[in-house]
């Protein structure tokens, strides 16, 4: 069962979920109106809307995955001391069985761990490849004074596919980067565990182990980003032929053990807050140690209170149980397939973190630079109260002539995390998406009207480049004779 649906009668594979809910908070699902009036007011920008205005908060994973009663006992009995907490130890003995690594410092969040490593590592004009960025990530190595290069495969970014790992980096234009660049301009080649802006896109092990091998002709480092590694093992488990019989605890191991530095978001892999840097070097520990007081807090709890301490030593070995982290990738697969079956454009093959809809495809007479993806955010939110995150143009900032930037892929992300949402709520989704795509034609573009300079798309606010919105509301209103 585990790593695989449940099979029905019917000869339906369904995911069934491996848990049982014990403590739940009620939903709102406002009248359409007052749901209209609510993005309005947060600039259509769906970070700037109220939860309180919102019924399937599918915005993102990051510090909304449920945590179990493990989790939460544990926070009962945490250790208060500025220093030498034996809540730390707790988490520092789960860090070293489950990433393999001797050294660690905790941190805030994954970003904090970012600022760290980039500030360290990274010098002026140096290039960092990577399988594709994340939004904070290419932001501190900006910081830093360095450039991201994206060595992505060239099936990465198609929409349809059915390509098993397309976070895969592309081996040869490692190679080529680094003979064009020069090897001291490198200073690490970073992997990212589920790529997260091309879909919740896997890696292969093998591709990690290929990687490695360039960078030890090399000699540069492998940062490993494994805020999303557990949704990446339960995709080695089951696509990478090797591993299939392998404890996904063991793949972890594996994929760690290919890596000079791992960081990653509490957040995210552990159900938690907080977020580390793990590393069996001594050197490359000695290196970040000092800022870690400066930036964070102390060495024992890193700018994290002792409950969440203790709730991520717990979180993190839960991380690597096959029944924990298969909820959320066999939820998005199943929601991914049936609207894949209806023709309705989103990425597959069906990756983690969320399902990813395809604003180019769904939106295609909304020009890009007037953020379909955005857009789509908007109108779905309009007609069913779920918030999804914009994962196009609008989430890269401005070149320095301040150019928009089109993003390779214009992604409306419906985030799934881990052990929330019930298989009818699933169905909504699908339910409303679909009523949407059938009335896409309806919906417009959007512009800003508050724009920041960077990471625009927290704060930025845009309003509608006509007025869709209210033929939007009137449809929806005639179709379902409701405003529900
Ligand atoms: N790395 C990856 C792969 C992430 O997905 C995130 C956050 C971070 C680093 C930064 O970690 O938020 O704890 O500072 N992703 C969130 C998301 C924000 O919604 O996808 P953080």
């Amino acid at each position: 069962m585990s790593d695989s649906m449940i099979k029905f009668a019917s000869g339906e594979y369904v995911p069934l979920e491996m848990h049982k809910v014990r403590v739940v908070q009620k939903l709102n699902l406002l009248p359409i109106e007052e749901r209209l009036k609510a993005v309005e007011g947060a600039g259509f920008n769906t970070f700037l809307l109220q939860n309180k205005d919102v019924f399937l908060d599918m915005l993102t994973d990051s510090g909304t995955n449920a945590m179990s009663d493990q989790q939460t006992a544990a926070m009962m009995v945490a250790d208060d001391a500025y220093a030498g907490s034996s809540s730390y130890t707790k988490l520092y003995e789960a860090v070293v069985e489950v990433f393999g690594t001797k050294y660690f410092l905790p941190v805030h969040q994954g970003r904090a761990a970012e600022h760290i490593i980039s500030q360290v590592f990274v010098k002026k004009d140096q290039t960092v490849p990577m399988n594709y960025h994340f939004t904070t990530t290419k932001a501190h190595i900006e910081l830093a004074g360095g450039k991201v290069s994206e060595l992505f495969t060239d099936d990465a970014l198609t929409i349809k596919s059915n390509v098993p790992f397309k976070g895969n980096i592309d081996i040869n234009k490692l190679r080529a980067l680094i003979k064009a660049k020069g090897k001291e301009q490198v200073p690490y080649i970073r992997m990212e565990a589920g790529t997260n802006l091309i879909g919740g896109q896997p890696f292969s092990i093998q591709n990690m182990r290929d990687v490695r091998k360039v960078a030890d002709e090399n000699g540069i480092l492998i940062v490993l980003d494994v805020s999303l590694a557990c949704e990446n093992i339960y995709f080695n488990k089951i696509r990478e032929e090797e591993f299939k019989n392998t404890p996904v605890k063991d793949i972890l191991l594996t994929m760690c053990g290919l890596a000079d530095i791992i960081y990653f978001s509490g957040r995210k892999i552990s159900c938690t807050r907080g977020g580390g840097i793990a590393t069996n070097n001594h050197a490359l520990y000695m290196a970040m140690r000092d800022l870690v007081p400066l930036f964070e807090g102390f060495l024992t709890y890193g700018g994290m209170s002792v409950r969440e301490i203790e709730a991520m030593a717990v979180g993190l070995r839960e991380s690597v149980d096959m029944n924990v982290i298969s909820h959320s990738p066999q939820f998005i697969k199943y929601l991914v397939e049936r609207l894949d079956a209806k023709g309705i454009p989103v990425v597959t093959p069906a990756g983690g973190l969320g399902c990813h809809l395809d604003a180019k495809g769904f939106l295609s007479h909304v020009p890009q630079l007037q953020y379909p993806a955005g857009a789509l955010a908007g109108a779905l939110y309009i007609i069913s109260g779920i918030r999804g995150m914009e994962r196009g143009t609008i989430s890269m900032d401005r070149d320095a002539q301040g150019n928009d930037v089109p993003s390779e892929v214009e992604l409306l992300r419906l985030a799934l995390p881990r052990r929330v949402f019930t298989l009818s709520q699933i169905k909504y989704v699908e339910d409303r998406v679909t009523w949407l795509y059938e009335n896409r034609k309806l919906v417009g573009g959007l512009k800003f009207v508050d724009e920041p300079k960077v990471l625009r798309f927290f704060v930025g606010r845009l309003a509608p480049t006509s007025d869709w919105t209210n033929t939007l509301v009137a449809k929806f209103k005639n179709d379902f004779g409701t405003s529900l």
